[in-house]
């Protein structure tokens, strides 16, 4: 239900009747309903190695080299797939000059995910590609504080995709607090489910930015993977901040998953 309503307002806002299925789908899906990040400015080129841009109009991180981290809303379920495109190398994604394209060979995707958090699945690519990838927080301890997120998502709500990367700041929000917004937030699945942005909106990721990376520098000031985005009502509207699946908490259910591909 919350995410029929997310949907619905999704839809109300982005004014696409082809959007058909829900706040949730991915762009590429029913046809591009942008939503990237909002309110940031432009990544550089290498500054976030670990960002893949996925054909059907998501976002992932690599977490190896041959495997991209992803939503399990931007996956049709779990089995062989050559049709997923990812992109990597490059912040513009017309640019041929560092730009590696590799197919998918299979989908990963959340056991049990039926649209209310376990937002997560893998995507295995046909040949590794040789860049940095993205490590996952596997304890707690990183979910706090500011968060970087980026995408080639909606720079407006219900705006076109974006062909550079942008990336944006966003503050941590408790469960409570996220809870406390309503509608779709009050059904936050606390244990799967981490909540950023600001009160007064403005910053935030929106459509197209689906299942790209939230992050932040742990205590060897790496980069380390505590989110992936998953939804909101609208973008970057007042009151109504981003949510992202908890890592964390699929730590080992995507370690063993990876393993096995
Ligand atoms: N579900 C969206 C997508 O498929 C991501 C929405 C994120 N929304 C937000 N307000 N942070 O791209």
């Amino acid at each position: 239900m919350k995410k029929l309503l997310t949907a619905l307002k999704r839809l109300a806002a982005v004014g696409a009747a082809a959007l058909a299925v829900a706040s949730l789908q991915p762009v590429s899906a029913a046809q591009a309903a942008p939503s990237p990040v909002i309110g940031g400015t432009r990544a550089a080129q290498g500054e976030f190695p670990f960002m893949v841009r996925l054909s059907m109009g998501c976002g992932g991180a690599l977490y190896t080299q041959q495997i991209v981290l992803t939503a399990a809303h931007c996956v049709s379920g779990t089995g062989a797939n050559t049709s997923i495109t990812a992109t990597a190398g490059v912040v513009d994604l017309q640019s041929t000059t560092g730009r590696v394209q590799v197919r998918s060979t299979y989908v990963y995707r959340a056991p049990g995910y039926n649209g209310n958090g376990k937002d997560w699945a893998l995507i295995k690519l046909a040949q590794p590609i040789n860049l940095p990838t993205l490590k996952i927080a596997t304890t707690t301890q990183y979910n706090t504080g500011t968060f970087t997120v980026a995408g080639w998502g909606a720079a407006v709500e219900g705006g076109a995709q974006q062909r550079y990367l942008l990336k944006a700041t966003v503050p941590f929000i408790s469960d409570a607090t996220c809870r406390a917004y309503g509608g779709s937030y009050s059904g936050l699945v606390a244990s799967d489910e981490i909540c950023a942005g600001y009160a007064s909106g403005g910053v935030d990721t929106c459509q197209g930015d689906s299942g790209g990376p939230m992050f932040r520098r742990d205590s060897a000031n790496e980069w380390v993977q505590v989110g992936i985005v998953s939804w909101g009502i609208g973008c970057a509207r007042p009151n109504a901040p981003g949510v992202y699946s908890e890592v964390s908490t699929f730590a080992s259910a995507i370690a063993s998953a990876a393993a096995s591909l």
